[in-house]
This record gives structure tokens, C-alpha cells and sequence, in this order.
């Protein structure tokens, strides 16, 4: 991995802004992920994650943080929350906008525990791949303490393979619908490849159910996203 997204992140904190992160997947054209998006302020933030900051109690996981933007609204609101990503280039902006807990990792490293896990801004993609969703969800489980919830996003992408009469054109043979392959490139330089899963609610639902966890739609956004609460 190069870490684009780390230096497009480092780049605007710096006040080297010109350009914005450009993203696209095996089934969508080219399009712009603008890099002060990655620094809302609770007001710029969808319904669904000031649901989810609202609800956030007692010791709380940011899982890939990013810059760092919803750990630090909760630093603000006095909750106890530590910050992970993947991405250096993340951790580092994410260190020097204020988050204090803040570790270089992946979830699937993280060994503490907690009565919150925040997974935002689709967060099933972490996932990856559906088949892997299983293995996820069992680490979550592992470091929920009891009556612990995991608040997490996603949206159902079923739309963007619907025609002009609502037929939907997608080979039943091929992975499942929501599995996309992620590229993104900054600068003119390309990352490398990446899977990136949006699953819908029913199978989120299942793959819960099949590693003895509940889950409950809290709300729904405007164009087929979610807020879910996945506990034991
Ligand atoms: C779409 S961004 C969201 C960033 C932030 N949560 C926000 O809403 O602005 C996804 C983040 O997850 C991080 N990430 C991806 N896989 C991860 C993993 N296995 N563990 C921790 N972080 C991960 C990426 O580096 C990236 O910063």
C-alpha cells in the first residue's frame, strides 16, 4: 500500500491542498472524493453518524478513523474513545488535529476491549469481501465487552446495477453485488488495488446471526444507507 489517502490527508492538513483524492470501482466511472469531507465537523455529518456519535457510551473504538474527525468530536463530548487505522499518513493528521488515544493498526490487531465499536463511513468495507465478513465479526465480538454495541454504516449498492425499468443487471454467477474492486489515485500516482464491500442490511442481518450476534436496523439514510447496531 502506498498510502495515498495518509498523504492526500497529510497534504490538506499541511495546507498543501490542491487537488482531491480520485476514486472509482469496477462497476462506477471516475469521481472525487473531496478531502475536506474528511474533516467535517459534526454539523457537515450525515444524520446517520451523529446517530451513531449520539449513542457512542463508555470506553469507545474508532475503527479507521481517518482524520480523526468523529474521535474527536467524542474527546470534546468527555467519552473515553481510542482511534485505529491502517493508514500512517492517517494516524499521524489524526495525532496532531488532537485525538490522544490514537493507534497505527488493524482492527483485526486490536486485543483491548470496548462497550462501543464505531465502524463509519461504510463501515463494512473494512470487510473487504463477504467471505471475510464472518472472520470480522467474530474479532468484533471478541472485543465487545458485555452489553457492548458495534455501531456500523453501510448502504444497499442493489440501485446502481438497476436499468431504466427496474431490471437489475447483475451475473448471478459473479461475487455478491456489493463486493467491489476500489481503486483510488491521488496526484497522478495510483494506489494499489483494493476490495471494498457495501453490504445490505438482510445479509448483514444473516452473517450476524451466524456468529451468535443480534443486529438492529437503527435508522435509514436518504439513498438506501443504514445505521446499524450489531450486539450479543
Ligand atoms: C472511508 S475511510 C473513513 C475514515 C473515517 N472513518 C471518516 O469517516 O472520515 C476508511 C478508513 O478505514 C481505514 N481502514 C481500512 N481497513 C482497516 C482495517 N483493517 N483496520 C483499521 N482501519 C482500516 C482506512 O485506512 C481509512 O482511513
Amino acid at each position: 500500500m502506498k498510502d495515498l489517502f495518509g498523504k492526500a490527508l497529510l497534504d490538506y492538513y499541511n495546507g498543501n491542498y490542491t487537488e482531491d483524492i480520485i476514486t472509482s470501482t469496477n462497476i462506477s466511472d471516475e469521481d472525487e472524493l473531496p478531502l475536506p469531507y474528511l474533516f467535517r465537523g459534526f454539523k457537515d455529518m450525515p444524520k446517520l453518524e451523529q446517530k451513531a456519535l449520539k449513542l457512542a457510551k463508555g470506553k469507545t473504538l474508532d475503527v479507521g478513523c481517518g482524520a480523526g474527525s468523529h474521535s474527536l468530536y467524542l474527546q470534546q463530548k468527555d467519552i473515553e474513545v481510542k482511534a485505529i487505522d491502517i493508514s500512517e499518513g492517517a494516524v499521524k493528521v489524526a495525532k496532531q488535529r488532537g485525538v490522544l488515544n490514537i493507534e497505527h493498526k488493524s482492527i483485526l490487531d486490536e486485543t483491548e476491549t470496548f462497550d462501543t465499536i464505531l465502524l463509519l463511513m461504510n463501515g463494512t468495507g473494512i470487510f473487504q469481501t463477504l467471505n471475510q465478513v464472518s472472520r470480522y465479526l467474530l474479532h468484533l465480538k471478541s472485543i465487545l465487552n458485555k452489553n457492548g454495541q458495534i455501531l456500523i454504516d453501510s448502504s444497499d449498492i442493489k440501485y446502481m446495477y438497476l436499468d431504466e425499468d427496474g431490471g437489475f443487471w447483475h451475473d448471478m454467477n459473479a461475487n455478491y453485488y456489493g463486493e467491489l474492486d476500489y481503486y483510488i489515485s491521488y496526484k497522478g500516482e495510483k494506489e494499489t488495488p483494493m476490495k471494498w464491500l457495501y453490504l445490505d442490511f438482510n445479509l448483514l442481518d444473516t452473517a450476524c446471526k451466524a456468529v451468535g450476534l443480534k443486529c438492529e436496523m437503527l435508522a435509514e439514510g436518504e439513498h438506501y444507507d443504514y445505521l446499524a447496531k450489531i450486539f450479543i
